[in-house]
């Protein structure tokens, strides 16, 4: 089982004047991919708080995903992939990629999310933007490779070829 923490960033869902349905709907998918959620906050969009938050589920609970939704887009305060890159240790790019070209194909608007995918220690950080439609479009595009790569990540895997029989 993958243990996933899951953040959700909106000044509005801080305060109570707004329903988290994406860190829901987070916690629903991953379940298609053997996760679990096992920690989950609503955080105002604010870098060091975000910061914080990520480095101690990295650093003292070592989740395998953390999962994060909102606060990637063009607002002065939306600072999620800020908080993200100040505690990377090496970047994925792959996996932001494949979000926003499968996004595309939806809406054009895919683009205008700057969200992005790290590694700290052994564990994975995937920004995803701020809606339940979002963040089941961008799971559906990097699902089928992410057990795989945390597994590699932990150690449990290093093997990445499929056997092909000889011609
Ligand atoms: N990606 C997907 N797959 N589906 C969406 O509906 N919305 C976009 C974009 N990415 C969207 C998406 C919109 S409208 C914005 S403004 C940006 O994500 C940033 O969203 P955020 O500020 O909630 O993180």
């Amino acid at each position: 089982m993958l243990r996933v923490g899951v953040i959700t960033a909106s000044d509005k869902g801080s305060r109570g004047e707004r329903e988290d349905l994406s860190g829901p709907a987070l916690a629903k998918l991953v379940q298609e991919i053997d996760g679990a959620v096992v920690e989950y906050v609503v955080l105002p969009d604010d870098q060091t708080l975000i910061a914080a938050k990520m480095r101690q589920w990295a650093d003292e609970l070592s989740l395998d995903l953390i999962l994060t939704t909102g606060g990637t887009g063009f607002s002065l305060r939306d600072v999620t992939p800020e908080a993200t890159l100040a505690v990377a240790d090496r970047m994925v790019p792959g996996i932001a990629e494949v979000m926003r070209m499968e996004s595309l194909k939806v809406t054009p608007k895919a683009m205008l999310s700057r969200g992005v995918a790290v590694l700290r220690k052994q564990t994975l950080i995937i920004n995803m933007p701020g809606s339940p439609k979002a963040v089941r479009e961008c799971f559906a595009a990097i699902a089928p490779a992410l057990p795989h790569g945390i597994q590699i990540l932990k150690g449990e895997a290093s093997e990445c070829a499929t056997t092909v029989k000889p011609g």
